[in-house]
């Protein structure tokens, strides 16, 4: 079990959502003061060492927030055992994880919008075949799952 709380986002393609609640939630530790490991991945991760995509980038990027410099990897064993929480996006990457989860799994694995005041149990939708419309709406709901996961990290 980590020491300190430790946070992988999971979403597909490890693209699009999971770079982006990454780097929203980075900001958001950062400006809160809270010692947290951060990490995304994806179940798909087809193309291991990628950027995330660039309508991803430019829309954290119009929100003060460099992702530039992440890479595509995918879910691992190893990962429910260095991660206190394992959120995932959506219904579909929730139940990819929970297929894979080992049975000596520490990781808490759960829904990122539970921490949304009242989205619990709802996806944040996949923007990969939208526009700057969708990507916009991830940002604004990953930002504010990460003003609720700071809030109880801070209480655990
Ligand atoms: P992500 O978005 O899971 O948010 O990274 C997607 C990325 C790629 C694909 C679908 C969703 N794809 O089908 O290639």
């Amino acid at each position: 079990m980590p020491d300190r709380p430790a946070v992988l986002f999971v979403c597909l393609g490890n693209i699009c959502r999971s770079p982006m609640a990454e780097g929203a939630f980075r900001a958001a530790a950062e400006a809160a003061g809270l010692e947290v490991t951060i990490d995304s991945a994806g179940t798909g991760g087809w193309h291991p060492g990628s950027s995330p995509d660039q309508r991803a980038q430019a829309t954290a990027k119009r929100h003060g927030v460099d992702i530039s410099g992440l890479k595509v990897r995918k879910v691992r064993a190893e990962d429910f055992r260095r991660f206190t929480h394992i959120l995932a996006l959506d219904h579909a990457n929730l139940a990819d994880v929970l297929d894979i989860r080992p049975a000596d799994a520490t990781a808490q694995v759960r829904l990122l919008a539970d921490y949304i005041p009242g989205r619990a149990g709802e996806a944040i939708a996949d923007p990969y075949y939208g526009g700057p419309a969708e990507f916009e709406r991830v940002w604004v709901d990953v930002t504010a799952a990460a003003t609720g996961l700071i809030e109880a990290l801070k209480r655990r």
